[in-house]
């Protein structure tokens, strides 16, 4: 049996942020997110969150995770002093106890599974991710004996200079026993720089402990700044974005591009220079997206053509061509085959199939038949300064171009708008509707000086 304790009450200091360290985010997720979700492959029977610092605000972001226990570290003096805040709430508990550093992102599952493995198959007392970094600065310094046995830990700024000179780290990931992890906590003391209650100083209290090296020294980088958030972020986006190109999506100058881990793509799509894909996207095969383009939380169907364009919250269906330089801003619904071209803004708004809205255009919460050509600046009208009001426009409609449509209002099928008219009533299936005024031509007229 296991459980999984993530330490996020911690303020963060070296963020200088108005934000909790653990809620900025990488990738469409927060750094604390993705410490939790990393402990997922071992199917914790309990997963407890030791909030303090603004915890109301870490408690909401993480609402939505329904089997998530939060435990409160009301002052926050050090990473011993937070796990001693488990005791209460793991009371009868006999199973071991996964603690994570709420600021390491970047862990792989396999890399959780295997420090379990490690530490039930040896039976230890407690076991720990460890790696050889290149610039070990900043972290605490691992010191085993051959077998890999730990003997101590000593953060960086207790070091002397010949303990600086180990380049073995310590991950912030653990996994004890918990009764014997329990009976220890009470007796750690703050006799260090810092005068913090340090969890590090358990190990040498208890036996067997074992440090495991990760692989990819990469996945236990802790994020304390704004440089190492930007080299997590940097991290990540190789990662996802070798995934995608192995499965067979084109990238073209991959570092330009942007790929929450969030975002499904299929094969043969190809995304452009300076495409930022978020959240909940997925984009079908045969697309070519960017360059030049922002989207999320949208779904793309197959062969559909985004240029210098924003797309949120939408969905757009085979074969379409959008921009260059639209916005489809939530609930936009565009059909297959469709134009949504140069400068054209849709909001709320759904286009059936094959038809066009190629310029200059504002559609709000209208709904479009198929095989309809919104002409050149044709704008609805859908609000009055208090509400919003809807338009319906029919099957094979044309309208001209810069006609108003003031909602609410109805255009029926192959209905014609005369271009400049401003359109105020209803208008019946089959009919030509022109609302502007009469053009007067004063023949010899002259401006008299
Ligand atoms: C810690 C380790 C260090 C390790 C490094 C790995 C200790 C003493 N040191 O140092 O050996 O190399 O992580 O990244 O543990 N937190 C609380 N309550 C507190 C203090 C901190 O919940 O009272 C949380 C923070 O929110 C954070 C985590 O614990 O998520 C780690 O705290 P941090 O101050 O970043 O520790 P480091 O100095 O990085
Ligand atoms: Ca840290």
């Amino acid at each position: 049996m296991v459980a999984v304790a993530i330490l996020a009450a911690g303020k963060g200091t070296r963020m200088k942020s108005q934000l909790p360290k653990v809620l900025h985010g990488l990738g469409g997720k927060t750094l604390v997110e993705r410490a939790l979700l990393s402990c997922e492959s071992v199917n914790p029977s309990k997963r407890l969150a030791i909030v303090g610092y603004q915890a109301e605000r870490v408690k909401e972001s993480l609402a939505h995770y329904d089997s998530l226990e939060f435990v409160e570290q009301k002052e926050q003096l050090g990473t011993g002093h937070a796990i001693q805040q488990l005791i209460p709430h793991l009371k009868d508990f006999e199973g071991d106890v996964l603690v994570l550093n709420g600021d390491v992102p970047l862990l792989r599952s396999q890399t959780i599974t295997k420090l379990w493995e490690t530490h039930t198959t040896n039976k230890n007392a407690a076991t720990l991710l460890t790696a050889q970094l290149p610039n070990p600065r900043g972290y605490g310094r691992v010191f085993c004996d051959n077998d890999n046995y730990v003997q101590h830990i000593i953060e960086d700024r207790d070091c002397t200079q010949a303990q600086k000179q180990n380049r073995r780290i310590n991950g912030g990931v653990y996994c004890f026993n918990w009764p014997q992890l329990a009976a220890i906590l009470p007796d750690l003391k703050a006799d260090n720089d810092q005068k913090e209650y340090y969890i590090t100083d358990v190990f040498s209290m208890m036996q067997p402990v074992m440090a495991v090296d990760v692989e990819d020294y990469q996945e236990i980088n802790g994020v304390n700044d704004r440089r190492q958030l930007a080299n997590a972020d940097r991290i990540l986006q190789a990662r996802v974005k070798d995934a995608w190109m192995a499965a067979g999506v084109t990238l073209i100058d991959p570092d330009s591009i942007t790929i929450d881990d969030t975002v499904t793509l299929h094969p043969d799509t190809i995304i452009e220079p300076q495409t930022h894909l978020r959240g909940k996207t997925e984009i079908a095969s045969g697309c070519r997206i960017g360059p030049g383009s922002l989207i999320e939380n949208s779904t793309i169907g197959e062969n559909v053509t985004v240029l210098y364009s924003v797309v949120s919250d939408s969905e757009v269906e085979a074969g379409t061509r959008v921009g260059p330089y639209a916005h489809l801003r939530g609930q936009v619904k565009v059909g297959q085959s469709c134009r949504v071209g140069n400068f054209v803004e849709l909001k709320k708004t759904s286009l059936g199939e094959k038809t066009n809205v190629a310029h200059l255009s504002y559609l709000g919460d209208a709904t479009v038949g198929d095989r309809v050509n919104i002409g050149a600046g044709t704008i609805t009208a859908n609000y009055d300064g208090v509400n919003k009001h809807p338009t319906a426009i029919g099957d094979g409609t044309k309208t001209g171009s810069n006609s108003v449509l003031v909602a609410p209002i109805t255009l029926g099928k192959d209905v014609t708008v005369a271009a400049g008219s401003t359109i105020t009533e209803d208008v019946e299936d089959d009919s030509l509707a022109i609302a502007r005024s009469r053009q007067t031509v004063k023949k010899g007229w002259r401006l008299q000086s």
